[in-house]
């Protein structure tokens, strides 16, 4: 077999991020600010069930496929069941903002995801419009999670990136309210890729203490930034408890352990969320190169993987997650 896949910085990387698409029907300002250049070509399923055989060839054990919303991909199941099958690859994620999880979760999981993130950073209706435009409907995000679990997925992770000012009044209830499906709430660092001020992880743990949640350590791992801890709190009067995670990308720095690469919904490989410089993996396929090729550019770019990124100094340089998926 070939050597597995190891970064310029001697990390092993079995994870790969695929954008399957650049539109969304919603419209975060953190994630597409107004400045957001939209491709309309994104890779086709043959080259996205290539890629996928190649990165599995790679040593690439997890895909998570994101977008934009990946969910408006009309060929999302095939495209799932391609990558499910190509060999290696032993777990396909979706990351999505569940408007049409409630059709799609258990077609997504026949075809093949094994888990699911849904992004959810509010559960009043009208902050959510203000958030994530006028088609965010709380209603629709809710029915969603509830075919997800439905559908058979184990344990769905709810994303809330912390916004001053905006949600951080509501954090204990977005925690209690995943213990309502044991899901897990995971607040996430706000990264400077459009406008709003984050609120760093300790002070949103200060928050959750503040709003009725005690916390305690937790070794539960999952397969990337996220840490956990466990959480206590009443509802109604009755003791309740889960699981709470933080993605620290600003305070709390994990490049050192990075396990990932992604490929963008423009077709080009990124070594890190923070860099700027891009491998056309789709010019590649597409001018005729044979998939030893495509591996031995994949094996280069990677060697020039930065230690860690520079979100502080890249604002405004870099692609917002629209185009990278996060
Ligand atoms: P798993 O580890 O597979 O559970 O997924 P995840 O939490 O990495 O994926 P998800 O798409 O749910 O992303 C959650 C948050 O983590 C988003 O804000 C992503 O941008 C962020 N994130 C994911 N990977 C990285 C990374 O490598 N570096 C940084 N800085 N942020 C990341
Ligand atoms: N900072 C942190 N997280 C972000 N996401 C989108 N934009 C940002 C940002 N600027 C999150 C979304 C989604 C995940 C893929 O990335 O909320 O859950
Ligand atoms: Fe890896 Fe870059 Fe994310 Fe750091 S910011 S964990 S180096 S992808």
């Amino acid at each position: 077999p070939p050597a597995p896949l190891v970064d310029g910085q001697g990390r092993r990387i079995v994870y790969l991020r695929l954008s399957l698409t650049d539109r969304c029907n919603f419209r975060c300002s953190y994630c597409s600010p107004a400045s957001a250049e939209t491709h309309e070509d994104p890779l086709e399923r043959t080259e996205v069930a290539r890629l996928a055989a190649i990165f599995g060839a790679l040593g690439i054990r997890r895909v998570r496929l994101t977008g934009g919303e990946p969910t408006l991909r009309k060929d999302l199941l095939d495209v799932v069941r391609d990558v499910s099958s190509a060999p290696g690859i032993d777990e396909i994620a979706l990351t999505t903002n569940g408007h049409l999880l409630a059709t799609l979760a258990r077609p997504l999981r026949e075809a093949g995801v094994t888990r699911l993130n849904v992004s959810l950073d509010t559960l009043h209706p009208d902050k959510l419009r203000r958030i994530a435009g006028r088609a965010a409907t709380l209603d629709r995000i809710v029915a969603g999670i509830e075919a997800a679990y439905a559908a058979g997925f184990a344990s769905v992770k709810l994303n809330v990136v912390v916004v001053k000012g905006e949600n951080d009044d509501e954090l204990g209830d977005l925690a209690r309210f995943a213990w309502r499906f044991g899901a897990t709430a995971r607040f996430i660092e706000l990264m400077p890729f459009g406008p709003g001020a984050p609120v760093p992880t300790a002070e949103v743990k200060r928050l959750l203490e503040a709003q009725g949640i005690r916390l305690e350590p937790d070794a539960t791992r999952g397969w990337g930034p996220a840490y956990h801890m466990r959480g206590a709190s009443s509802a109604g009067g009755r003791p309740v408890t889960g699981l709470v995670g933080f993605i620290g990308a600003m305070t709390e720095n994990f490049c050192e352990s990075c396990n990932r690469v992604r490929v963008g919904a423009d077709g080009s490989l990124r070594a890190c969320l923070g860099g700027r410089e891009r491998l056309g993996l789709k010019e590649l396929l597409r001018g005729g190169a044979s998939d030893a090729d495509v591996a031995a550019a994949i094996r280069a770019a990677l060697l020039g993987k930065g230690a860690r990124h520079d979100l502080e100094h890249a604002r405004g340089k870099l692609l917002p997650m629209i185009g990278t998926g996060g």
